[in-house]
């Protein structure tokens, strides 16, 4: 995801587009540009890094004359973070300018295309096919022209667009990325989210898929894609700045936990071709998928609960042997690593140092080296032999909520691909287990709406001493992510275990009222687990368990039940973690917590 602005009115446009910048920042902040028409022609600026680079490049939008221009903060996906691939694209001579938020999923081929036809690309962006196809449709009318680039484009986009030959004019239009549009005294302005807009208004318009705008100084007119003025209602904006950057949401982790549905998406759609998983950027023939002897999963915190879960989902189908190991552990023990093995590594920020040394001492070894990572261009991404991004935008919370659920959304493509290369899932499972992942946004919608009800459990929680997760199989890796996320943001003592492992020692813990968690998704196991809960339930313990919808006979046994949507028991992960997310945020929330920024931890941990 990234930042959108545009504006068109009375005013110098480049201090306002820095300045709606500087409110998006938090939406993606690698790289940034303006475009500003400057009587004659569209003036371009970009620069790589934070958007202050590119302020004191145009000293503050001095250097950049003109009332109307667009700009972008970007997050990229496709392309490293470089001046080239910074936002605002053009066509040639600067005919068409236009900034992008989401991922063209067809723009190899589009670009093939308009290659063959002599168009020239500087970039390496999926965005800038857009430029040169608006081009190749331009005869004279925009809305014309968009609307036939529309149809020939696939995936999601927010997008403002300029017109050397129409300078009076700004058009924006979306599909699944956000945009809106606010109606200033002083002009008019487009913008990803509402914090951009604020300063100037708060008469703003929120744009539906594929309506398009036309912004001029004094009107803004809708359309739709026939070509057709519609009518639309603008709302006031009653959020003050701070609530805004947080699109209304107390912090930014539970606004990205409710972005889990878009991120999982995003991070699958684009490697859904007609009903097949294409993993572009994978590069392994189907012989080198046959021959892989091993994987090994190597990451850190929650990346290392993805790997947890994706083990028992690369093994259980694509048979394969799966290994997962702490980073920090082996960078160190020396590894035994074969030709033929994949070393997988997991890490939203790409720069967690021990993440970082366990895949040089992989590569050091000569095996090949997967990154599955968030942030384009990042350490890990570069030095990867491949890398898999997942595409769940900037994650501004300490403790991952929507990364996580893309980490594992990956990894369950990657399994079932390889399962279908290695022939040891038939055509028919593989559809069924498609099915269920395209499933899995909705039903975590569904899960998020349950807050008010899980706000209501972890009140009574906000004191507790010691919480305890347990689960077996993926039930267990999902009892790790559970744990860490009330520990890591609540600051309470809590422990994840193999629910057959407690009658070792720990359940010695467990008193008159002690909170266990027990997470009940593997229908082969449940009845196993159902035995875990009656054992901490003689001693005293109040069960919380989570399950399948249907499984109504643990509510003999627990305490207090969260029933799950249907899905493959090798995903439920992706949909049992969503109650205990929101479990762990209330809890700290309740305990009055710096949720967001929690003590002692870092984004990134970019240190030994
Ligand atoms: C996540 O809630 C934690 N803050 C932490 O465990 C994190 O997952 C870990 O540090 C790995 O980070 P990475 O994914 O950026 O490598
Ligand atoms: N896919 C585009 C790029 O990589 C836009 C990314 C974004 O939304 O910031 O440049």
């Amino acid at each position: 995801m990234c930042g959108i602005v545009g504006y068109i009115g009375a005013s110098q446009a480049a201090p306002i587009l820095l300045d709606g910048l500087g409110k998006l920042e938090y939406r993606g902040y690698d790289s940034a540009g303006i475009a500003v028409f400057d009587g004659e022609e569209i003036q371009l600026k970009k620069a790589t890094g934070r958007l202050k680079v590119l302020s004191e490049l145009t000293h503050d939008g001095a250097t950049m004359p003109g009332t109307a221009g667009i700009g972008h903060t970007r997050w990229a996906t496709h392309g490293s973070p470089s001046d080239t691939n910074a936002h605002p694209h053009c066509s040639k001579g600067n005919g068409i300018a236009v900034v992008h938020n989401g991922i063209i999923e067809n723009y190899l081929k589009v670009k093939k295309k308009l290659t063959n036809k002599g168009y020239e690309f500087l970039s390496e962006t999926d965005t800038e096919v857009i430029a040169h196809l608006l081009d190749y449709y331009y005869k004279g009318d925009p809305l014309e022209a968009i609307i036939k680039v529309l149809h020939r484009v696939e995936g999601s986009y927010a997008l403002g667009i300029m017109f050397k030959d129409h300078p009076d004019q700004i058009y924006a239009v979306r599909k699944d990325s956000p945009l809106i549009v606010g109606k200033g005294e002083e002009g008019n302005l487009i913008a990803s989210d509402v914090p951009a807009v604020l300063k100037y208004t708060r008469d703003v318009y929120f744009i539906q898929n594929e309506e398009i705008a036309l912004l001029t100084r004094e009107h803004i007119t809708f359309f739709n894609m026939d070509c057709e003025e519609i009518a639309k209602e603008s709302v006031t904006i009653e959020w003050d700045i701070n609530a805004a950057e947080k699109g209304g949401y107390e912090h930014f982790m539970l606004k990205e936990m409710y972005e889990q549905p878009a991120t999982v998406r995003d991070t699958l759609n684009p490697r859904l071709k007609k009903g097949k998983i294409v993993i572009e950027e994978l590069g392994m023939t189907p012989e080198e998928i046959q021959n892989i002897r091993k994987i090994h999963i190597v990451a850190c915190g929650s990346a290392y609960h993805t790997g947890v879960t994706a083990k028992y989902v690369f093994e259980g189908m694509a048979r394969i042997p799966v290994e997962v190991d702490l980073a920090s552990e082996f960078r160190y023990r020396n590894p035994i690593l074969e030709e033929w093995d994949l070393v997988l590594i997991i890490s939203q920020s790409g720069e967690t140092a021990d993440s970082l040394a366990a895949l040089r001492e992989a590569k050091s070894r000569g095996v090949k080296t997967l990154g599955i990572v968030n942030v384009v261009g990042s350490s890990i991404a570069r030095e990867a032999d491949k890398v898999m991004y997942t595409w769940a935008g900037p994650e501004i919370a300490v403790a991952t909520t929507k990364a996580y659920s893309a980490q594992l959304i990956a990894q369950y493509l990657l399994a079932i691909h390889f399962a279908q290369v290695r022939g040891t899932i038939t055509e028919k499972e593989a559809g069924s287990l498609l099915n269920d992942l395209k499933r899995l946004p909705d039903q975590i919608e569904l899960l998020l709406a349950n807050k008010g009800k899980i706000q209501k459990f972890a009140n009574r929680y906000i004191a507790a001493r010691d919480v305890f997760f347990i689960g077996r199989g993926v039930d267990y890796a999902i009892s790790l992510e559970g744990s860490l996320k009330l520990k890591e943001i609540s600051y309470i003592h809590s422990e994840a275990y193999a629910a057959g492992e407690l009658k070792h020692g720990t359940i010695s813990l467990i008193e008159e009222g002690t909170l266990v968690a027990a997470v009940a998704t593997q229908e082969d196991l449940y009845k196993k687990t159902i035995s875990n809960i009656l054992e901490v339930r003689t001693r005293g313990a109040f069960v919380l368990a989570v399950t399948n919808e249907g499984n109504t006979e643990i509510e003999k046994a627990a305490d207090y039940v969260i029933y799950l949507p249907q899905t493959s028991s090798y995903f439920t992960n992706s949909l049992a973690i969503i109650p205990l997310q929101l479990f762990s945020y209330y809890v700290a929330v309740g305990r009055g917590c710096d949720v967001d920024k929690p003590r002692n931890l870092a984004k990134s941990v970019t240190v030994e």
